[in-house]
């Protein structure tokens, strides 16, 4: 089955979604499909259903009775038939569902949370006729549709009800940074950096900025103000979207704040709770609900065990803590030219600098296994200390082989970035330091240092040292 000419990327997930509704089986098959919100999963799942014949049913916010009401319209619309059925229960509709000639589907619920959130019963209903669908050799190809908010993530975490018992769990993920360039129609790798360090990877954000791209780097700033810094974009409100969808909590304040800190750069659980004004002990929840929610990562220190710093997910919501809330009113007036001008400093530090990192460990981990002689194990950032300068280095890019038992850690390549200053000697220096100082726990004797930087090399480097810039960044992917 063909992937439909408006959908891009996402091959391996078409694929496996056309795998999953076109076989016809003698046992019942239930995908579970999940994902940030804007990610793209319904209109994958949408289309799947279209182009299948099958029958897609998106849940809302509504009692059970409305929904109920709706989900059978739906079905008795989809099976043509006179009047829809009449269901009291979702044990009653799912029942029905189940024994509805497999034929007929795929079926698809989208947004199966907001059913589920209402009508707690409803996965185990649905666990149930699965398993009685598969003792009595019935298929049907059932897929449920969610976007991992807390909710959700409780929802397919370990103990739910559905998990062992899905054939097909996808995660609908943003775009690679380099797809997110295609996919923006951006040319130069610079202004695709800058793109990236506000929009990330998400699809939905294009449409939201009106498919306006940056013709240039000349062009960059009329764009900020164009789009996300316009009152008038979907995108400017978002990031606060975003937050108040997720965070169906009250104490929203605290989270709000959780999240400044960690964009701000303060990114231990200490330095959170201290920048919040709570003991470490009092954010503990909250931290666990943010991850949940897919809006705060833990990064483990890759060289310091049970260290971890935390880092927003959602490039669109840092850029909202550091440049957007605080001048909120100022915005909504319409002078955002003011805003911008002032926080334009800001935002190549606090946004764009951290953001470029991360970027450069993205490249690290798809990067062809040649370049850094195996495929790595595993891709962090870490801190090593120096004792006998008081001091310590961070290492942005580290690359390990895969752990084999009994044997030293080989560290394939430690690598420093930096988006705005040309490398040469001094950051190889601390690099070469740090590599001195790992030697006594790790295997460093091929260790590849590497620069990554956004504003070049410095002539003359060790041909050694592994060169990262903006190219390089690219086109290994093109
Ligand atoms: N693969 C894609 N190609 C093109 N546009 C996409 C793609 N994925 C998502 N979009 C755009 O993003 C919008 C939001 O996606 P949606 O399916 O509603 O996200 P989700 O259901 O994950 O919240 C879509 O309406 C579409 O405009
Ligand atoms: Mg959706």
């Amino acid at each position: 089955m063909q992937k439909p000419a408006d959908i891009f990327a996402r091959d391996a997930e078409w694929a496996n979604l056309a795998e999953f509704a076109t076989t016809a089986t003698d046992y019942p098959r239930l995908g579970v499909v999940s994902g940030r919100r804007r990610q793209g999963k319904t209109f994958l799942i949408e289309a799947l259903a279209t182009l299948t014949g099958g029958l897609y049913f998106g849940a809302t916010e509504a009692t059970e009775t409305e929904s109920l009401a709706l989900f059978a319209t739906a079905l008795g619309d989809h099976l043509g038939q006179p009047s829809p059925p009449r269901f009291d229960s979702w044990d009653e509709a799912i029942r029905f569902l189940f024994s509805v000639d497999p034929a007929h589907g795929p079926f698809v619920i989208d947004e199966f949370p907001y059913l589920s959130q209402v009508s707690p019963a409803l996965p185990s209903i649905v666990q149930r006729e699965v398993d009685r669908a598969a003792s009595a050799k019935r298929g049907i190809n059932l897929l449920l549709c969610g976007s991992v908010t807390s909710v959700m993530g409780r929802l397919l975490s370990g103990t739910a009800p559905l998990r062992g018992r899905a054939t097909l769990e996808m995660a609908i993920r943003p775009f690679e940074y380099w797809l997110a360039r295609q996919f923006w129609e951006v040319e130069d790798p610079r202004v695709a950096v800058l793109v990236h360090s506000i929009v990330g990877g998400t699809p939905a954000y294009r449409r939201f900025a009106a498919s306006d791209t940056p013709q240039s780097l000349d062009d960059f700033d009329d764009w900020v103000l164009r789009t996300v810094l316009n009152p008038v974009r979907p995108l400017f409100r978002e990031a606060r979207h975003l937050l108040e969808e997720e965070m169906n909590v009250r104490d929203s304040a605290l989270y709000h704040s959780v999240l400044a800190a960690v964009a701000a750069g303060n990114n231990t659980r200490g330095g959170i709770a201290n920048y919040v004004g709570r003991k470490a002990t009092d954010i503990g929840h909250h931290l666990t609900v943010l991850a949940d929610s897919g809006l705060l990562r833990p990064q483990p220190d890759v060289f310091r065990a049970g260290r971890s710093v935390y880092r927003v997910a959602e490039p669109l919501i840092t850029f909202y803590q550091v440049v957007m809330r605080a001048q909120w009113g100022v915005l909504e007036s319409g002078r955002a030219e003011t805003v911008w001008r002032a926080a334009k400093a800001r935002f190549l530090s606090q946004v764009v600098g951290p953001h470029f990192e991360q970027m450069c460990r993205d490249f690290a981990l798809w990067a062809p296994p040649e370049l850094f002689g195996e495929l790595p194990g595993e891709i962090g950032a870490g801190v090593v200390p120096d004792h006998s300068r008081r001091s310590q280095i961070e290492v942005d890019v580290v690359v390990m082989a895969p752990a084999y038992p009994g044997r030293p850690k080989k560290l394939l390549s430690l690598g420093e970035v930096k988006w705005g200053e040309v490398m040469g000697r001094r950051h190889v220096e601390r690099l070469e330091r740090a590599r001195h100082l790992l030697s006594k726990n790790y295997d460093t004797s091929e260790t590849v240092l590497a620069c990554y930087s956004g504003a070049g090399f410095e002539p003359g480097l060790d041909p050694k040292v592994l060169t990262v810039g903006l190219d390089d960044l690219y086109k290994s992917f093109a």
